[in-house]
């Protein structure tokens, strides 16, 4: 792949619901960059899954990988727990990665020209899928919170689950997307840990800010 240069390229891994969809959005938009939360394309297949189980196969994955756009990832669909639980689980299967592999590589390292770079997150981008990012984040925050985020998410949403119910899904994916054998999530030694429980999102912006602009400032 010819890959497009002096780009900034930003990876960030974190676990369900910690804020890193939020901080990334910010850091993009300031920083001119696409951002691509990878956990969407997942979310999308899943959908896919759910919707057309006889249908559904690696070609049909395929196909709908090969049509994809980023405006498809923002189907408010994709973001119940149900989809997301089913994303883990879809996640695990090395056939159905490897036909996304592709799509994160391409946006990451030849974003469109009105773009200054990339930056994506999932749970394999800093070692897998973006490797020599110029920035490397882990994103987290502890469990409750994570929980206490995503329920105030989905009652804005105007969907009908618990607190309890929240707070069981999330350690499912948190099980689910650590242990599993390909591609788990994990910390790498060369990202940064930016824990969220106690920040406000405008101070996890402004703390990732300060790290990036002490680097490319110089
Ligand atoms: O970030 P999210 O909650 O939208 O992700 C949904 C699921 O997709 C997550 O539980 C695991 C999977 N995923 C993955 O395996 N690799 C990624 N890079 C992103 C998401």
């Amino acid at each position: 792949m010819i890959q497009k240069k002096d780009i900034l390229k930003i990876a960030i891994d974190s676990p369900a619901a910690a804020g890193a969809g939020t901080l990334a959005k910010s850091i993009s938009k300031y920083y001119n960059l696409i951002y691509l939360d990878t956990g969407k394309i997942y979310r999308l297949i899943a959908l896919y899954k759910l919707k057309n189980p006889k249908k559904f196969n690696l070609n049909f994955i395929k196909k709908k990988i090969k049509n994809l756009e980023i405006k498809d990832l923002k189907n408010k669909k994709l973001l119940s727990d149900e989809v997301g639980m089913e994303a883990s689980i879809i996640a695990k299967k090395k056939s159905i990665r490897k036909l996304i592999y592709s799509f994160q590589k391409k946006l990451a390292y030849n974003p469109p020209k009105k773009y200054d770079g990339s930056c994506l997150d999932g749970r394999d981008i800093t070692y897998n899928i973006v490797p020599d990012a110029d920035f490397k984040f882990f994103i987290t925050a502890n469990v409750k919170t994570r929980a206490i985020r995503r329920y105030k998410e989905l009652k804005g949403l105007k969907k009908s689950v618990s607190f309890k119910e929240v707070l069981k899904s999330i350690k499912n994916r948190d099980k689910s997307d650590y242990n599993r054998k390909i591609s788990p999530l994990k910390k790498t030694k060369d990202s940064l840990l930016i824990n969220t429980t106690k920040l406000s999102k405008r101070a996890c912006f402004l703390k990732i800010k300060k790290i990036i602009d002490r680097k490319i400032n110089i």
